[in-house]
């Protein structure tokens, strides 16, 4: 394998000019990240410090074991839409308890008693995907009001699938360990009520379909909290809790120690020694251009990505916009695909034998997805591009080696499918801060727009508003402009998370090493490629 060669000078201004630009979006990303932690503002998070309870980041924290990492997952997840804080209070992510991978989560229970939302809903499915796409225990530290009442619209039905998934993962022998820490009411009640190893904090964690102003109302009766729903009942009438902590710690304790007990063990081939690249990963930042319309060269990316910088090319000399080939992260052998300009139907074509060729030899796909689109235009057509980018399209949907993917600047139009984008189920996808996505550039679908408008008009026969058409233009342009930016698309968890493109090399190897809690398998099925 060679070692990549780079061309990048460091020294240069265009080098300095990236850096700045992607410092600013770092700050940005910073800040942003430092919301998702504020919980629900200082009075409610000093209410439940001078309650003597642990922060539900700390729970997270004390369930890690000190050495392990924690692979957060969409932090910013719901940010500021309707209002929303970043994280849809619930903290997530996988971690290392015991020497074992799983999924954590925690209510973020300062915020609203830690009531589920709509956001909250849809981060706490992904988690549970990501758990049972890669066979991953779940522990679940639960203290939630149950559904956030004023926009139980938004949730009352789709957050049932919650428990339903819940208990499949249970079937497929994948199980979730719950810590009830406080008061979880109606759904948060399900919660432990659906998990296969239920631990409950003693004169502090309380379970109960209802709580005693509802049970009042709907029967009459008056009973209080620790009759109705209290550890110490479940643990010994109920049968609801199967441990009981003396408190907070004691239940982080238990948990470890059944996640200890359970003897999990990795269905994945393990890592060779890891090898750092030949070149600073934290170069990237002044590889991504300014100006999101200047590109930039993948093997750059790659060189700062991969063990050594070595990168074993599939056919360097065909389909050159689509640079695919083998290399390791972090120990693990990864296949490659790489976008470098527009993907024209060759690249299609060479990117499906690519993903087959990986499928044969049960080796995982990572995506460094940089795409404006497919080539367009009457020749292109002729040549068969939507023919081959279908091929491709086929390929990534019936791969079924994981796949991670990174959003290292653009994903536009078909390009976002072919480059496995969300909607293709890779079993990771981080962003960077520069990355951009829609069906197509802002100004590119005004100036579509334009001409459609006017085409309609000449049929219809009537003159065009120029004072309308350029008001909707501009519109459209900053619509697209705000939906496209990597913050918004982090919001409604379009992906997994925004990185320091200097980390992808350590994010992607710790989704490697989460991925590999699985078989590592590949098929020989696909759908029926057009020839
Ligand atoms: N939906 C939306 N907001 C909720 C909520 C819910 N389910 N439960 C609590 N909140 C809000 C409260 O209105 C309060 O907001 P405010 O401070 O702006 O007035 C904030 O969360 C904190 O609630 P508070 O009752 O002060 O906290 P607590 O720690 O003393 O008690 C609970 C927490 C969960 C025991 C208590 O709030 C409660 O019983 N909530 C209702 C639970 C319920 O019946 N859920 C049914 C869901 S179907």
């Amino acid at each position: 394998m060679i070692t990549l060669p780079t061309q990048i000078d460091t020294s240069s201004d265009v080098f300095e000019k990236n850096c700045s630009a992607m410092g600013e979006a770092l700050d940005i990303l910073a800040k942003d990240l430092t919301r998702s932690r504020e919980g629900g503002g200082e009075k409610y998070v000093q209410r439940h410090l001078d309650r003597g309870r642990l922060l539900p980041r700390e729970r997270v924290e004390r369930l890690l074991d000190r050495d392990g990492w924690f692979l957060e997952i969409a932090p910013l997840a719901g940010m500021d839409l309707e209002g929303n804080k970043p994280g849809a209070r619930i903290i997530g992510g996988v971690g290392v308890v015991c020497g074992v991978e799983c999924v954590i989560s925690a209510s973020e229970s300062t915020d609203q008693g830690g009531a589920i939302h709509e956001w909250g809903v849809k981060k706490s499915q992904r988690l549970g995907e990501i758990a049972i796409e890669n066979r991953l225990p779940v522990i679940s530290c639960v203290e939630s009001a149950g559904a956030d009442l004023p926009n139980q619209g938004k949730i009352f039905v789709p957050g049932g699938k919650g428990f339903r998934d819940l208990t499949e993962r249970s079937k497929a022998r994948v199980p979730t360990v719950c810590l009830v820490f406080g008061s979880s009411t109606a759904g948060g009640a399900y919660l432990p009520g659906m998990s296969d190893y239920v631990v409950m904090v003693k004169e502090q964690a309380q379970v109960f379909l209802a709580g005693p102003p509802l049970v009042k109302m709907a029967t009459g009766e008056v009973v209080d909290e620790e009759s109705l729903g209290g550890a110490e009942m479940h643990a010994r009438q109920s049968g609801l809790a199967d441990y009981l902590a003396v408190d907070e710690l004691d239940a982080i304790r238990l948990g470890r120690e059944i996640i200890a007990s359970i003897g999990w063990t990795k269905s994945g081939p393990l890592p060779e020694p890891p090898e750092p690249p030949a070149y600073a990963p934290t170069e990237l930042r002044g590889i991504v251009s300014a100006d999101p319309r200047v590109p930039f060269a993948a093997r750059e990316i790659i060189a700062r990505v991969v063990d050594g910088s070595r990168f074993h090319e599939f056919k360097p000399l065909y389909g050159p916009t689509l640079v695919t080939g083998f290399a390791r992260i972090h120990g693990y052998t990864v296949g490659i695909l790489a976008n470098d300009g527009v993907l024209l139907a060759e690249s299609a074509e060479k990117g499906a034998q690519f993903i087959m060729l990986c499928n044969q030899r049960n080796i995982p796909l990572v995506y460094l997805q940089n795409i404006t689109g497919f080539m367009v235009g009457e020749a292109v057509e002729k040549g068969g591009i939507t023919r081959a980018g279908a091929k491709m399209i086929n390929a990534v949907s019936n791969s079924t080696v994981p796949a991670i993917t990174i959003m290292t600047g653009m994903s536009y139009g078909a390009g976002n499918y072919a480059m496995c984008g969300r909607a293709y189920g890779p079993r990771f996808l981080f962003s960077w801060p520069n990355h951009r996505i829609a069906v197509m550039g802002g100004e590119q679908l005004a100036g579509v727009l334009d001409i459609i408008k006017r085409q309609s008009a000449a049929k219809r026969g009537v003159d065009v508003d120029e004072e309308q058409l350029s008001m909707m233009k501009q519109m459209i342009a900053g619509k697209i402009e705000f939906e496209s930016h990597a913050r918004h698309a982090t919001a409604q968890l379009w992906d997994d998370g925004i990185i320091d493109p200097a980390d992808t090399r350590d994010v992607i190897g710790l989704a490697l090493s989460a991925c590999h809690s699985a078989p590592v398998q590949g098929t020989n099925a696909w759908g029926v490629f057009r020839h």
